[in-house]
């Protein structure tokens, strides 16, 4: 039944945006609320694995018989993300991690000055790509996040990135994305497979998402 689907799995989700702090009360961010991500590691722990979320700041309690790891910056996920990977069967990478990061985060408040201010970025890890690299085992599930060319930019990005399945969120529609309650995805895979879900809540497209990664993992529901 579903509620030992993945028992003696051990899944790592990373939820939320990254924070990239400028100075001590200001950061760079996105509008990630972590839900899409809380979703998943509810329904992975339904279904009886060993749970971790890896979670940018939220708002969100932390699902029941999880174990959260808290960061703030896409340097802490990534190396918190890297310490954990050799013991897991699975990892999931819902976070919208932030490319770039201030090169300086300014010991002092930054003052108001002049008429423009200018902030260098330097580039943070990419943690998908560095763990497609790098994976053995393990089953790697990216996210996609695009506002044009959702399936042609997705499916460059399962190649590149050297993932096993990747959920393509077109983040420009209603109900979809950032924020939202629900969401639109599809599901793409390197052999050419591609599933498209109706509009439904997270929660729900999480568990279309676990029962996927069961299948990858070679379990199937009997129910
Ligand atoms: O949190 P919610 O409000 O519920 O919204 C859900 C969501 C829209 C955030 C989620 O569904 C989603 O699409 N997450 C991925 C957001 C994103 O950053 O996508 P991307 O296309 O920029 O990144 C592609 C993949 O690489 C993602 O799996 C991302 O976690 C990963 N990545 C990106 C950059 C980076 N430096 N390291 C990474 O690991």
């Amino acid at each position: 039944t579903s509620s030992t689907l993945l028992s003696g799995k051990k899944v790592l989700i990373t939820a939320g945006g990254t924070q990239e702090p400028l100075d001590p009360v200001r950061y760079l961010g996105n509008r990630s609320s972590g839900r899409m991500g809380y979703a998943i590691a509810q329904a992975c722990q339904e279904a009886g694995a060993e749970t971790i979320l890896v979670s940018a700041p939220t708002d969100l309690p932390i699902p029941k018989g999880v174990k959260r790891i808290s960061v703030m910056t896409a340097q802490e996920m990534h190396d918190v993300v890297l310490e954990e990977f050799p013991k897991m069967d699975v990892i999931v990478k819902a976070a919208a991690v932030a490319d770039y990061r201030p090169k300086e985060n300014a010991s002092q408040k930054i003052k108001k000055q002049g008429t423009s201010l200018w902030v260098e970025l330097v580039p943070n890890p990419d943690i998908l790509a560095e763990l497609g690299k790098i994976k053995s085992k393990q089953i790697l599930v990216g996210f996609a996040a695009e506002t044009e060319n959702l399936i042609d930019y997705a499916q460059e990005k399962m190649r590149r990135k050297n993932v096993d399945m990747l959920v393509a969120n077109d983040v420009t529609r209603q109900g979809s994305g950032f924020g939202s309650l629900t969401n639109i995805v599809s599901f793409l895979f390197p052999d050419g497979r591609r599933i498209d879900l109706p509009q439904m809540n997270k929660l729900e497209v999480a568990r279309h998402l676990r029962d996927k990664i069961a299948e990858l993992l070679g379990v199937t529901k009997e129910d």
